[in-house]
């Protein structure tokens, strides 16, 4: 008998989608087991001998899982695929890991630096849940006008649409006339959050770039370009 995990789980090993977006195709109704709709979340099923299928494609085991880091340029898309024909970071990864691989969260089109890719559902999760509380550090170069009452803000906590920043850390590198270089880590991921958090205190940003995700540092990763992860990296956050 093989291995019985639930199906959430499932989609995930199969490099389909992350646990989180499994459960929503659940609920969607996309997923089907042995031809069957599967409408309960809890289901479980049984590794080679279940057959799953999403809108109608029946689902293979992962042979080997990729797990990539890219320094995405500005002017690409986080997605496997854009609406508007824009460039993908996809495009810039070569032909034989393009395949069924997708961003760990995401980046906006304007912002660059450090972007993970993978396969592995589970590795998606650790990565991106909320609980893991996971640390992002970027250097953000922002207009004139950031106060030390503003940088206080951003170190307790502001208040962006309907919530509140966890607190974050927040460094001053470099500052002249029109612009400051500031470095900032926080640990949620919500959409163009960094961008809001200085919005809220008055000031503009006007070059994003990620440089870590926890331990793991962008380096001296050529624009564009992109490397495998070491093992200990994918460990490091596969555990944190
Ligand atoms: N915060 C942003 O504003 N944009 C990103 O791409 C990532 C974090």
């Amino acid at each position: 008998m093989g291995e019985i995990v639930r199906l959430q789980k499932y989609i995930a090993m199969c490099g389909k989608a992350s646990r989180r977006k499994a459960e929503e195709l659940i609920a969607d109704g996309r997923v089907t087991v042995n031809g069957e709709k599967a409408v309960e979340q809890g289901i479980k099923v049984e590794i080679g001998a279940d057959r799953i299928a999403v809108d109608g494609e029946e689902l293979e085991m992962i042979s080997k899982k990729y797990y990539i880091m890219l320094n995405k340029p500005v002017g690409y898309v986080s997605t496997v695929s854009d609406q508007f024909d824009r460039p993908t970071v996809i495009d810039l990864l070569s032909e034989e890991i393009r395949t069924r691989i997708f961003p760990v969260g995401r980046l906006d089109y304007e912002t660059e630096g450090l972007l993970l890719l993978t396969n592995d559902g589970d590795f998606t999760y650790r990565v991106t849940h909320p609980k893991f509380e996971m640390s992002k550090t970027y250097l953000a170069t922002v207009g004139s006008g950031l106060t030390v009452s503003g940088i206080n803000a951003l170190r307790r906590g502001v208040k962006i649409d309907d919530y509140k920043t966890s607190p974050a850390e927040v460094e001053i590198l470099d500052a002249d006339n029109t612009a400051t270089l500031v470095k900032i880590t926080i640990h949620e991921g919500r959409n163009r959050q960094v961008r809001k958090m200085f919005e809220a205190v008055g000031v503009k940003v006007k070059g994003l770039r990620r440089i870590s995700i926890g331990t793991v540092e962008l380096g001296n990763l050529p624009l564009g370009r992109w490397r495998y992860l070491t093992t200990h990296e994918v460990n490091y956050l596969m555990n944190n």
